[in-house]
């Protein structure tokens, strides 16, 4: 088989821009699937802040397109790979971020916006833009690039399509006012393709039209085809199970290791410990605990949302303030939940500090200053903080689903393995009862190396996960020109 193509659509991508970890997934995968000799272009819609990031950006020479869509060639930074940004200035030059305003409220607009794209991101894929770069794959990523499956799979002949479910949760759901405006093909409108209970949900043509889905862990996989995870998608999910894989995510040694990492105020490895303490101290002093090294330093960082477990948290509170631990907390989004959290933390401004804010820099920081990292999510993807806190030496404490049952292995039955903690189930009182064992440990300095040194061990580089990934695209090309022959 000659060199696979593989055009990977997303709608976030670091450094140009992220609200959560697809945006590190569109940044690492792509490199990593290059590496192994597959050659991966990008397309993102070309955002203001994502723009003003790039530092050489050339406009092709396209027919026109619809939209009066342009499309933005460059490199994606700090790596050899081509990145196509779609250009269109009604859509996508604004401040704020991808999909919701500087307050927080979804764009209006959104519907029209990622039909736009995905209408594009169509012509490209079917070599109709001039690009002269027909693709073998197109992997589309979330609701953002669900319709993208669905306008292909209306062609004679066309790439095989992939569609990674990120997070079921968001589904692109909007009326059916919205989907008359859109001009779309009618018969989208069906319970078996992307009608949802009287709306129309992009994430649907991914889930009914692509050649195959994966999920961002083996378990999470799993979990969907439940009512519990499922979200009333089960149903399909569960036709579909043949068609469906987990492959882990990965992480990014070159960003996310403590030996490197520009980021932190000491380096340190697993031989080199005593540097990983003058973060801690660094790190308390920053969020104005008292800065003591033997007083545990539990972080979390991440969206503030039920999915993340914060309301659990919320109520574990008043008894984990009695505790003897400190726990400082950085993220943003559900204003109800920020609110009770800062007034916690003015109740107990010695034990609970709180940043509420969006700041890259910090993350990296508290990655490395932290002896916890507190995890307790009601459903977790694959989730990313938990695979750098194993990297950095920081016990991560988590709800055992999705990806977090795929990458934690838990203390009790297995203490010469382990590499974190697990709740016994969602719930205040379960966090409380972690927390205490994890104290518990944290005071048996034997016990506590050892534990950091296996965490450190771990290999979750993007490697594994590319290779994964390129027999899967290869299975699935295989099978898709078999149809297209008979
Ligand atoms: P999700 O994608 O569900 O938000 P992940 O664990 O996969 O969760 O990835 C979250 C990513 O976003 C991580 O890289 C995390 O460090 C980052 N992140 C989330 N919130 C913040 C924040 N407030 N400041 C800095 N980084 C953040
Ligand atoms: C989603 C999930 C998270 C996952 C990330 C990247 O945002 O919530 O668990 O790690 O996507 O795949």
């Amino acid at each position: 088989m000659p060199d696979l193509k593989i055009l990977f659509i997303t709608s976030e991508i670091f450094p140009l821009i992220k609200t959560g970890g697809l945006a590190d997934v569109s940044a690492g995968l792509p490199p990593a699937l290059s590496k192994l000799g597959a050659e991966t272009r990008i397309l993102l819609p070309a955002y203001l802040p994502a723009v003003q990031k790039m530092k050489s950006l050339k406009t092709l020479d396209t027919p026109r397109l619809a939209h009066d869509a342009t499309i933005l060639e460059g490199k994606l930074p700090g790596t050899k790979l081509t990145i196509w940004l779609v250009d269109i200035p009604k859509y996508f030059t604004r401040i704020g971020n991808p999909y919701t305003t500087e307050e927080g409220n979804d764009w209006p607009d959104n519907a029209q916006r990622f039909t736009a794209f995905n209408q594009i991101a169509l012509e490209i894929s079917q070599n109709r833009a001039n690009l002269d770069w027909p693709p073998d794959i197109v992997h589309c990523n979330d609701w953002q690039t669900g319709l993208i499956p669905a306008l292909l799979a209306k062609e004679v002949t066309r790439p095989a399509t992939i569609f990674t479910i990120h997070n079921l949760a968001y589904m692109g759901l909007f009326s059916w006012n919205t989907f008359e405006e859109l001009g779309l093909p009618h018969d989208l409108w069906d319970m078996d393709k992307m009608e949802f209970h009287g709306q129309f949900a992009f994430i649907k043509g991914g889930l009914s039209a692509a050649d195959h889905i994966t999920t961002v862990s083996p378990t999470y996989a799993q979990e969907v085809q439940t009512s519990e995870f499922g979200y009333g998608l089960e149903g399909l999910l569960q036709a579909r199970s043949h068609q469906m894989s987990g492959i882990l995510n990965g992480i990014d040694h070159t960003l996310w290791n403590p030996a490197t990492d520009k980021l932190i105020d000491h380096n340190y490895s697993k031989t080199k410990l005593s540097s990983k303490l003058k973060n801690k101290t660094s790190l308390q002093t920053h969020f104005a605990l008292p800065p003591k090294k033997a007083i545990p330093l539990l972080v979390t960082v991440g969206r503030i949302v039920e999915q993340k477990g914060y309301d659990l948290l919320i109520k574990a509170l008043p008894e984990l303030m009695l505790m003897d631990i400190q726990i400082a907390l950085l993220g943003s989004g559900d204003k109800y939940l920020e609110t009770q959290l800062i007034a916690a933390a003015q109740e107990h401004p010695e034990k609970l500090s709180v940043r509420i804010g969006y700041d890259e820099v910090l993350a990296h920081k508290m990655e490395a200053g932290a002896d916890v990292f507190l995890m307790p999510s009601k459903f977790e993807p694959c989730g990313l903080n938990q695979l750098y806190s194993l990297k950095y030496g920081t016990i991560p404490i988590v709800n055992p689903v999705g990806g977090l049952a795929d990458s934690i292995i838990d203390i009790k039955p297995n203490p010469a393995k382990a590499t974190g903690i697990y709740l016994t189930q969602s719930s205040p009182e379960a966090l409380i009862q972690a927390v205490e064992t994890t104290v518990n440990l944290f005071h048996n300095p034997p016990q506590w190396q050892k534990l950091i040194k296996t965490a450190m061990s771990q290999d979750f580089s993007w490697k594994n996960s590319a290779k994964q990934y390129l027999t899967l695209y290869k299975t699935v090309l295989k099978n898709r020109q078999s149809t297209a022959n008979k």
